[in-house]
């Protein structure tokens, strides 16, 4: 994920830009840049690291006077954070410049394609590869706008791009496919955006490009294309009504809620580059090098760890790899036969500093373990000190309590068990093209019901939100995601809850059962059903209320009963994750407490 902006106006362009990135940079702060004209030149600054070492490079810089510029801070996918794989990317012959938001997945073959040609590489990036294609589709087509639409047709993946032209210096070309792109319109200046508050001190108005859109802006006019045949397409502008805090949350509440209803793009962009076609199996040149392990020590803390446990039941039934998962905390103070050839650590974090997981890495790699890393953040140090790193493209995630970040995890760890499972035979062909046929259906299928999930969680929320205790309880693939609820709920709304294995309960904890001790019971279509229920009934028993996770047609006679749709375990997971997150949110609002920065917390524990 990244963030692009380009202006064309009346305006000093780079401050405006500039200021854009600024409100930008929850995408993406590995490395930023900027470009523009001036005296028949496109000029290209960048920097590694966050906006301000941007901004001191510009500070240095003598001022530059033009009206259009664009920029970009960046999010890693395809190179190293480097000043050579920041954006701007320029083409060879230097008349052209790219930022670009998202993944090309046919890079490479491009990449030949006109290496043959001449054309000269100095960054890892796909963009560089796509600007030099337009370069080169130029020679042929009429004008820039066809050929930079005839080299879009022949990139595959998810793009926003925002093109600078020396020979046009006051106008901007920008396209978009599954990334978001808004053209926002002024008085005598437009600008172009991956979101809204980039632009938002300047102007509400805006037009939300869809997939497959080209849009060609000048200080005065704007048209819009489609991408397959160039015809004009007529959009009216809206206006905004948000306010600038407002605005970066998309218009949710809070982060949280947003970041809650991200995890169908999350899927989006985890599958990407993956995955193509079920039939062709799972791309993980990540692992790809790497042994399959004989046994996989799984360390993490907090939600991290839940994925991690979840991540077993995939991993041991389709891959046939035995695994371990433990708390961090735990792992490193145990002392432990060494480990066996042919096994190998994977640590999971969303930060990559949690202190306890980076000392269990070091710990795992000092007794010579090959240690896998699972993060979010590019640069992070568990990014850097992992002997191989797996990114979960869940983008930034800025609510304290950890939503998205654990929908990613699993989906990395589902990728992996996937890619492990062809290479041991433990799954075969028609079976993986099953689960990535599932994998590929998940984005669509929670986009269309999270909005009636978060309803339901709001009426369940306004009954339950008085209780002082609550228990969640799973069993197999639902256990961890019980743990995980029930850890939503304590840190959101301080509300004391236990998640607890279902069978377990009977061996002491059924004590606490009275009427006003409800248990939130995840209670999924799959083969551990009948004993879930009869768990539910043990507790209905004890005069327990309960609100049951379910799937439709499945019997239950409980207080509450709700009703998700139905995915084969253990892929279930990915529709019961967002119901429990939304629960959560909801009491939480409800009490009042502070949803995105709830108290003593951090988002990145640094200390053991
Ligand atoms: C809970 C939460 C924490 C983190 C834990 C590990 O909502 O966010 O439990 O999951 O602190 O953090 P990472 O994944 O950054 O190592």
């Amino acid at each position: 994920m990244c963030g692009i902006i380009g202006y064309v106006g009346h305006r000093p362009a780079v401050p405006v830009v500039v200021e854009g990135l600024e409100r930008l940079e929850y995408r993406g702060y590995d490395s930023a840049g900027v470009a523009w004209e001036q005296l028949g030149q496109l000029h290209v600054l960048r920097a590694k690291g966050k906006l301000s070492a941007l901004k001191e490079k510009l500070a240095d810089s003598p001022a530059v006077t033009a009206t259009c510029a664009m920029g970009h801070t960046r999010w890693a996918t395809h190179g190293v954070p480097a000043e050579r794989n920041a954006h701007p990317h320029l083409a060879n012959d230097g008349t052209l410049a790219l930022v670009h938001n998202g993944i090309i997945e046919n890079y490479q073959e491009l990449k030949t394609e006109l290496a043959a040609l001449g054309y000269e590489f100095h960054s890892e990036t796909d963009t560089e590869v796509l600007v030099n294609l337009i370069a080169e589709r130029r020679k042929t087509e009429p004008d820039l706008l066809h050929a930079f639409a005839q080299a879009l047709r022949e990139a595959h993946g998810a793009y926003a791009v925002c093109l600078l032209d020396v020979a046009e210096p006051d106008t901007l070309l920008a396209a978009r496919m599954s990334a978001p792109l808004i053209l926002g319109l002024g008085t005598g200046e437009n600008f172009v955006a991956s979101d809204i508050p980039a632009f938002l001190p300047y102007t509400r108005r805006v037009v939300f490009l869809e997939d497959g859109e080209i849009v060609r802006a000048t200080a005065s006019e704007h048209g819009i294309f489609r991408l397959a045949d160039l015809t004009p397409v007529e959009r009216e502008a809206q206006v905004i009504q948000w306010d600038m805090q407002a605005a970066q949350k998309d218009g949710f509440r809070h982060f949280m809620l947003k970041e809650i209803f991200e995890q169908p793009r999350v899927i989006t962009d985890g599958l990407a580059g993956r995955v193509a076609h079920p039939g062709d199996g799972v791309v993980l040149p990540e692992i790809a090098q790497l042994p399959v392990p004989k046994r996989l020590h799984v360390v993490a803390c907090g939600t991290s760890y839940h994925a991690g446990l979840w991540g077993r039941h995939l991993l041991e039934a389709w891959a046939g790899i035995p695994v371990q998962v433990e708390i961090a905390s735990e792992f490193r103070y145990r002392e432990k036969p060494r480990f066996g050839e042919g096994e190998m650590g994977l640590v999971i974090s969303q930060s990559g500093e949690t202190a306890d997981t980076l000392a269990a890495l070091r710990l795992m790699k000092e007794q010579g373990l090959p240690v896998l890393g699972l993060c979010n953040v590019v640069g992070s140090s568990i990014a850097r000190e992992a002997d191989a790193v797996f990114f979960t493209q869940a983008g930034p995630e800025i609510s304290v309590a950890s939503t998205k970040a654990m929908c990613s995890q699993m989906l990395s760890l589902a990728l992996m068990a996937l890619h492990w499972s062809e290479r041991t035979g433990a799954l075969d062909a028609a079976a993986r093209k099953e689960r990535i046929g599932l994998l590929q259906s998940l984005p669509a299928l929670l986009d269309d019901h999270l909005p009636q999930m978060h309803k339901t969680a709001r009426e369940l929320a306004l009954k339950y939100a008085q209780a002082a205790n609550f228990f969640y309880l799973g069993r197999g693939h639902c256990f961890p995601l019980a743990l995980e609820g029930a850890l939503k709920l304590k840190e959101l709304s301080y509300i004391h809850a236990e998640g607890y294995a279902a069978g377990e309960m009977k061996h002491g904890p059924i004590a606490l059962i009275d009427p006003a001790f409800p248990t939130f019971a995840l209670a999924l279509d799959d083969a551990l059903f009948p004993k879930v229920k009869s768990n539910i009934e043990e507790v209905q028993a004890r005069q327990g209320k309960v609100i049951a996770l379910t799937n439709p047609g499945m019997e239950l006679a409980t207080d509450d009963v709700w009703r998700i749709p139905y995915l084969p375990a253990p892929l279930a997971a990915f529709a019961a994750l967002p119901a429990l997150q939304l629960f959560s949110y909801e009491v939480a609002d409800y009490l009042g407490k502070d949803v995105d920065q709830p108290r003593n917390l951090a988002k990145s524990v640094t200390v053991e």
